[in-house]
């Protein structure tokens, strides 16, 4: 079977969904095409710290109703180090910006919704997709649906299929840099049914290794601790992961976490990993297919929900006033607020976490870069800064 639109979407994660809204807000056409189905997308635990941005953005798009019932509103983080926590004051620093815990998942469920809402397709459990004739002014996208064969003819294609998907590859070899880093930790993280521990996030370094303390709700506790990345889960009790977190956690003052039953555990890698150029011939890359962060700086959703953005603008350009300048610049206007957030998100990374070949200056250097960050208000203001995501047209 034959079908037509104007922009082909590969993957219905948060970048996907998002273009596909903010395409059809200016009277774009897409079709978003996704490997997994609808259930598998919305329950997939990933992160949920929202920038004053996306907030912004998906209040203006009408899709942030649940967000401001459901989500909790931060004005700070704790940095807690040497069995002491330090507030960064986020909103003061940044005057009076903030982000928004709310879980990506329901996020998706939002967007979903949202999308399903409008027309134009959103095709779950795809198969096989392939690109093609990327160079020429048509591109296609072959895949199948429900047994059938189909070829999508586009105007454009959107790569935002997430780090695994196949879009990425269809640039040459010969022009793509990629650049990247693996830690050699990755962080077990849980969900605890148990009240909240604290009001703001907790981002501990201590000679056990790093532990996040966050939210999802006021019943359920998401929180992680540093791991060697290619342990198994199973080799971790709950109780084993109760004791990491409370030695990581500990303070002179003898604080407490609340705890319960843990009810979910896994183990995340950790990487950093940047495509140049994002684009090639008609194929433009977006979110994690273009580029990952460690999630020390909770910046991958964000840094998708900005792509998106910028790859909106150039098409509607494009299809309004046939300008092709701004889809000519949309991989070096997307790099210089990527590997902004890769450097912070890196720094965040590499500042808080133990690193098995560490020796006792590289640990005295972290403890300084800590104490400036907390004493100093112009180090203060520049985490602050950056956690709370630069303005959009950084
Ligand atoms: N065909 C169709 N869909 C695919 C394919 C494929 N070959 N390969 C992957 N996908 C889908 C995945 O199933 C997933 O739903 O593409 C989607 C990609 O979504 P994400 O991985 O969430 O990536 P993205 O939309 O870029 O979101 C930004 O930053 O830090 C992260 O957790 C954060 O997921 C968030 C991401
Ligand atoms: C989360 O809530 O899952 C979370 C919060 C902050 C991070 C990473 C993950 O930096």
């Amino acid at each position: 079977m034959n079908m037509r639109t104007q922009v082909g979407i590969i993957g219905a994660g948060p970048a996907g969904l998002l273009l596909s809204l903010l395409l059809a807000r200016e009277g774009i056409e897409s079709c978003v095409l996704e490997s997994r189905s609808s259930e598998e997308v919305e329950t997939t635990i990933r992160a949920g710290v929202l920038e004053q941005g996306t907030v912004d953005l998906m209040m203006e798009l009408g899709l942030g109703e649940r967000m401001q019932r459901e989500g909790a509103v931060h004005h700070g983080i704790e940095l807690r180090f040497d069995g002491e926590g330090h507030r960064i004051p986020l909103s003061e620093l940044t005057n009076g910006r903030a982000i928004v815990l709310y879980p990506q998942h329901e996020v998706l469920k939002d967007f979903i919704a949202a999308c399903l809402k409008q027309e134009g397709h959103l095709l779950f459990n795809v198969k096989d997709v392939q690109l093609s004739d990327i160079s020429s002014h048509q591109p296609h996208i072959h895949f199948i649906h429900e047994n059938e064969l189909i070829d999508l003819r586009c105007d454009f294609i959107a790569g935002c299929d997430g780090f695994h998907g196949v879009s990425r590859s269809s640039i040459p070899d010969t022009v793509q840099r990629v650049f990247g880093r693996t830690y050699p930790f990755g962080w077990l993280g849980i969900l605890m049914q148990a009240p909240p521990s604290a009001n703001e996030l907790i981002y501990a370094y201590s000679e056990h290794g790093f532990a996040l303390v966050s939210t999802r709700s006021p019943e359920l506790q998401r929180m992680y601790i540093q791991c060697d990345p290619h342990d198994d889960i199973a080799n971790w009790s709950d109780a084993m992961i109760l004791e990491g977190l409370q030695l990581r956690l500990a303070t002179i003052d003898n604080w407490q976490l609340h705890i319960g039953p843990i009810i979910q555990k896994s183990i995340l890698a950790m990487r950093s990993f940047v495509i140049e150029p994002m684009q090639y011939g008609r194929l433009f890359l977006a979110g994690d297919a273009a580029h990952i962060v460690p999630p020390t700086g909770a910046k991958g959703l964000n840094l998708a929900v900005a792509d998106v953005r910028h790859l909106t603008h150039a098409l509607t350009q494009f299809y309004q006033k046939k300008r092709t300048d701004l889809l000519e610049a949309y991989s070096t206007t997307c790099l210089r607020r990527i590997w902004r957030a890769e450097h912070f998100s890196w720094w965040m990374t590499s500042t808080l976490h133990r690193f098995p070949d560490d020796d006792p200056f590289q640990q005295r250097l972290q403890r300084a870069q800590l104490e400036h960050t907390v004493r100093s208000r112009a180090a203060a203001t520049s985490l602050a800064e950056n956690y709370v995501g630069l303005p959009f047209d950084w």
